[in-house]
């Protein structure tokens, strides 16, 4: 059975693939905005603290519990905890499936953005031409979104159709590279622009008066998110690392790099919209505006991004990488589950899999706009108010549930299972070998798993409960 499923077949693809997967629309799209919405500085320093002091010991958690049974969500919970606890993972392959369901339309922007920034590069920015329109015109127009999320989703069913070693690995290895490339360049030349200064104050420099509790509680909340925890997406690619390989170490690793890559994202966006004065725009068009309206607009207007003209389809071929480097841990979430507990082929089941994701991504491509039931979609009454929190279309309710619920929830349970109800044997054994680094403290981690990661979870699903906040 362990052979039949494979494994990675190095570290560093190991250690590629799962930072694709921490990386991508959350750093890119969510991060700066919310970073921009708290004001920056203080809210920086709370999300740093929330990644080392809860992200951190769950990655380690998940990847243990991954390791040591080598199954998938449903299958691993239950061996490393118990058969009650495949419950647990089904909601993760649930949460995979439904944000996997909207992830791919906002990733299909980016196709539709590299399309449009390619075209004026060759052809000259149109004068006069409204971004804000643009992006409204297509999001609206049913027929592209549907084309666009389909061309994504067939993407990703591609890679995860050829399996871990020959799909996701293979594509992690060339993609992440090449995003790793493209941000440097973007980040060198964001220090050639005059906004840069203000940028890195805005990032780095903390006022704590502007900080209050909704925020901290986001911080935490997109530290899951960013680090795609709290679903088993991480048991699923530790069930495939070996032996030889520190899980602490990798842990370490991936957090890293994912913070890192959140952080120079931000500067390069911010430093284009100071640099341009654009602060009011941003906070008028929302989380979408910064990415998809305020940016490509920015790198075509005269003298602010120094070859904005050709960088701006290269940006755009970065969100896109970073997207399918996400999507296709999320599909392989579902998959894996699909392929270990029914004992279907990996074809078949990614085929199945990715069609039927693809029936609610229906749903979500056309929530802008596109078709009517779709962008009205709600749920009403206190179930809507508390579940949904009055969101509608499919994507806006999507978006809410996981973010809130599902991803809070799994992760509080993820805590539990390996804080309270695994061994410490089972898994100081995953944590602690020769490989493990110096630095790596066994009891402290154990520490932060049963007490401290649980309490700061449970804070935030009472957040949502009684105050109704909001991380989406
Ligand atoms: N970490 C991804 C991001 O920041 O965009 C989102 C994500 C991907 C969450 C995969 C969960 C997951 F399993």
């Amino acid at each position: 059975m362990t052979e039949q499923r494979g494994n990675w077949t190095s570290s560093a693809g190991f250690i590629l693939a799962a930072t694709g997967s921490a990386i991508g629309l959350g750093n890119l799209w969510k991060f700066p905005f919310i970073t921009w919405e708290n004001d920056g500085g203080a809210f920086v320093l709370v999300y740093l603290v929330c990644i080392a002091a809860v992200g951190l010991p769950i990655m380690m958690a998940e990847l243990l519990i991954g390791r040591r049974t080598q199954k998938s969500v449903v299958g691993a919970l239950k061996e490393a905890v118990g058969p009650a606890w495949g419950i647990v993972g089904l909601w993760g392959v649930l949460c995979g499936f439904t944000l996997l369901s909207y992830y791919t339309v906002i990733a299909g922007w980016s196709l539709f953005f590299f399309g449009k920034t390619a075209g004026w590069m060759v052809g000259g920015f149109p004068e006069g031409t409204s971004l804000g329109e643009v992006f409204t015109e297509q999001s609206a127009n049913g027929g592209l979104q549907l084309g666009l999320s389909l061309a994504f989703s067939i993407a990703t069913v591609s890679v995860v159709y050829f399996g871990v070693q020959k799909g996701i690995e293979k594509i992690a290895r060339l993609f992440l590279p090449i995003l790793f490339a493209i941000l440097t360049l973007l980040f060198v030349t964001s220090f050639a622009m005059s906004g840069s200064g203000e940028a890195l104050a805005f990032i780095f420099r903390p006022s704590f008066g502007e900080l209050d509790g909704g925020s901290v509680l986001e911080a935490l909340g997109h530290s899951f998110f960013t680090l795609s925890l709290g679903m088993g997406a991480m048991i699923t690619y530790g069930s495939y690392i070996s032996r030889e390989q520190s899980i602490v170490k990798a842990s370490a690793v991936i957090v890293v790099l994912d913070t890192v890559i959140a952080l120079v994202a931000t500067v390069i966006m911010f430093t284009v919209i100071f640099t341009a004065g654009m602060q009011d725009q941003v906070s008028e068009t929302g989380t979408v505006g910064m990415l998809f309206i305020s940016l490509p607009q920015l790198f075509f207007a005269e003298g602010i991004v120094p070859g904005g003209t050709f960088l701006a389809p290269l940006f755009y071929v970065l969100v896109a990488l970073a997207a399918l480097t996400s999507t296709m841990s999320l599909l392989e979430v579902v998959a894996s589950f699909v392929i270990d507990e029914y004992g279907v082929g990996r074809h078949k089941a990614t085929l199945a899999c990715g069609g039927t994701v693809f029936v609610f991504t229906i749903l979500a491509a056309l929530s802008f706009g596109g078709a009517s039931f779709a962008t009205n979609l709600s749920v009403p009454g206190p179930i809507g108010d508390l579940f949904f929190a009055g969101k509608t279309s499919w994507f806006g309710m999507a978006d809410h549930f996981v973010s809130n619920w599902m991803l809070p929830t799994g992760g509080l349970a993820i805590t539990i299972a390996a804080g309270w109800f695994m061994t410490r044997d089972a898994s100081e054994s995953e944590l602690v070998d020769e490989t493990t680094p110096g630095w790596f403290n066994y009891g402290a981690w154990r520490l932060f798993i049963r007490f401290l990661a649980p309490a700061a979870i449970a804070t935030i699903i009472i957040a949502v409960i009684f105050f109704g906040v909001d991380f989406s």
